[in-house]
């Protein structure tokens, strides 16, 4: 049985005391609960701190939900990945389709970023997936093989084996609209395949490849128990501590009916 991992994505949302409460409401539930699940909160980067320290006296990871792609120096308003060790995140997430999208960042960057986390001993959770136009014209695979292998196909396989890949179809993101089981399924057994292909069947298997977009408490499930999906990438749900928890139990049951 391989457990799955559910990540919170929470963007750009929670003041200072809405971010304490959540993080304390969700560090409360876990109390309660004896999971295989592991559990990453990724907050924005000024909450690190604060949720580090929550998250010391609780049971799940803190996470930051990007990087800079350089290590140091002249680069204002940038966070680096020995910054984010130190404030105390163990995982970052990488080429969110936001940051592809309104921030312009290419592959190369995505490269640099995952190669300081990796130095950094910080786990990337590296996005990738297609838009709506690209699902249509039949292209996904193409587009999903080329954001996987520019961005992380130069790693050793020792390095690669320390990467969760998230596929979160920008189509599903914020929507409403989620990837049914089979397409999600398909996509995640397409990456597990190139994975295989150019690392071998073990670093494939160990991989943990997470589905992201309107994943919920009452799709969840059905989401996790697809051979290929190892858990999931969860943005809007991850805001209410209660839905957050009731996709944590999702993933507890998925994996214990494998
Ligand atoms: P939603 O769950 O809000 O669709 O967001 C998914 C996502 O982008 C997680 O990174």
């Amino acid at each position: 049985m391989k457990n799955k991992i559910v990540a919170g994505n929470w963007k750009m949302n929670k003041n200072f005391s809405e971010a304490e409460e959540l993080l304390v409401s969700i560090a409360e539930s876990l109390d309660d609960m004896r999971l295989e699940t592991e559990i990453v909160v990724c907050t924005p980067s000024v909450y690190l701190e604060m949720a580090a320290d929550i998250s010391e006296e609780s049971n799940f990871y803190v996470g930051a939900q990007n990087v800079s792609y350089a290590p140091k120096g002249a680069y204002t308003g940038e966070i680096s990945a020995e910054m984010l060790k130190s404030a105390g995140a163990d995982f970052c997430i990488v080429g969110h389709s936001e940051r592809r999208n309104y921030f312009h960042e290419t592959d190369e960057e995505l490269a640099k970023k995952v190669d300081l986390l990796l130095e950094n001993d910080i786990v990337p959770i590296f996005c990738c997936g297609e838009k709506l136009e690209e699902r249509q014209s039949g292209n996904y695979f193409q587009v999903i093989d080329n954001q996987i292998k520019n961005a992380l196909f130069h790693l050793d396989k020792e390095h690669f084996d320390g990467i969760i890949l998230a596929y979160e179809p920008v189509w599903a993101i914020g929507t409403g609209l989620t990837a049914t089981p089979e397409q999600a399924q398909e996509v995640h057994a397409h990456i597990r395949r190139i994975i295989e292909e150019k690392y071998g069947t073990e670093v494939a298997y160990n991989t943990y490849i997470l589905y992201g977009g309107s994943c919920n408490a009452r799709n969840a499930l059905d989401l996790f128990s697809c051979q290929d999906v190892d858990g999931g990438l969860i943005g809007g749900a991850s805001l209410v501590a209660e839905d957050f928890i009731a996709i944590v139990n999702a993933a507890e049951t998925a994996s214990k009916n494998d």
